[in-house]
């Protein structure tokens, strides 16, 4: 089982992936996760992606696809993945498919998880990341049992660069353009399902969840 999860910044991605890959069995892959670590060993990849990111851009197509494919043809995705991130453009999206295929794989499901952008801003200005695990908290709704450090790794917390209002409202746009097409291309495919993604955190992943199972009949 291969799946996306679809959604703008803030909807949510990371909060379900933790949540679901490990139970459904799926690798969880975030492309934004991959960039931070790559900023984190300060290698070239992490140099190019940080003058992106920072401004809320995304990173170059070829950049990110082939770090992506590279990462998916590791031993740990045989056994299905779960995209947190990625595809965000059609060419990504495309590139993926193409891939894939040439493996004799496909996605499977998509998963779009809708919340309005009210919602995504408020969201993503009480975000705090934890720096080991890349575990997100809302610090006001979903605070961690202890200030500052995380209920999964005791890791710090820090909240994300790209996470200021300027910086926000520019990846929503960036969203709005260059990810939303990504919408009707998996829906003429029919493995495109929404899911309402402004209910609590585990209202959202029981639906998830029942989704994924009713694909794969369990
Ligand atoms: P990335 O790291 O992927 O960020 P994003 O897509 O902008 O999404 P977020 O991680 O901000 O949100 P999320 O949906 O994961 O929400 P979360 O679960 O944290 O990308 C960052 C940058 O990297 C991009 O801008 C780009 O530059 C680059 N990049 C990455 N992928 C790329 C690609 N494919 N191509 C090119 N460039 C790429 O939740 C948000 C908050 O809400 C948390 O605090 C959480 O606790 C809380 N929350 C979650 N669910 C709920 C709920 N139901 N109720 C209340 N609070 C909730
Ligand atoms: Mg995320």
């Amino acid at each position: 089982m291969n799946v996306i999860l679809l959604g703008a910044p803030g909807a949510g991605k990371g909060t379900q992936a933790v949540l679901i890959a490990k139970r459904i069995g799926l690798a969880h892959i975030a492309s934004g996760d991959l960039f931070r670590q790559e900023q984190a060993s300060g290698s070239e990849l992490g140099n190019i992606a940080k003058s992106y990111m920072e401004k809320g851009q995304l990173v170059p197509d070829d950049v990110t696809v082939k770090m992506i494919l590279g990462r998916i043809a590791a031993p740990d995705c045989a056994k299905g993945i779960m995209l947190d991130g990625f595809p965000r453009t059609l060419e990504q999206a495309k590139a993926l498919d193409e891939a894939m295929s040439k493996e004799g794989k496909g996605i499977d499901l998509v998963l779009y998880i809708k919340v309005s952008n009210e919602e995504l801003i408020k969201r993503l200005s009480r975000r705090w990341i934890c720096r080991d695990c890349q575990a997100p908290y809302n610090i006001v709704e979903v605070p961690p049992k202890v200030s500052g450090k995380c209920d999964k790794c005791n890791g710090e917390l820090y909240q994300r660069a790209d996470d200021t209002e300027e910086t926000v409202r520019k990846r929503l746009d960036v969203y709005f353009s260059q990810t939303m097409p990504l919408i009707e291309y998996y829906s003429q495919t029919g493995k495109l399902t929404e899911v309402d993604g402004e209910r609590s955190i585990g209202e959202v992943s029981e639906d998830l969840i029942a989704v994924i199972e009713s694909r794969i009949g369990r």
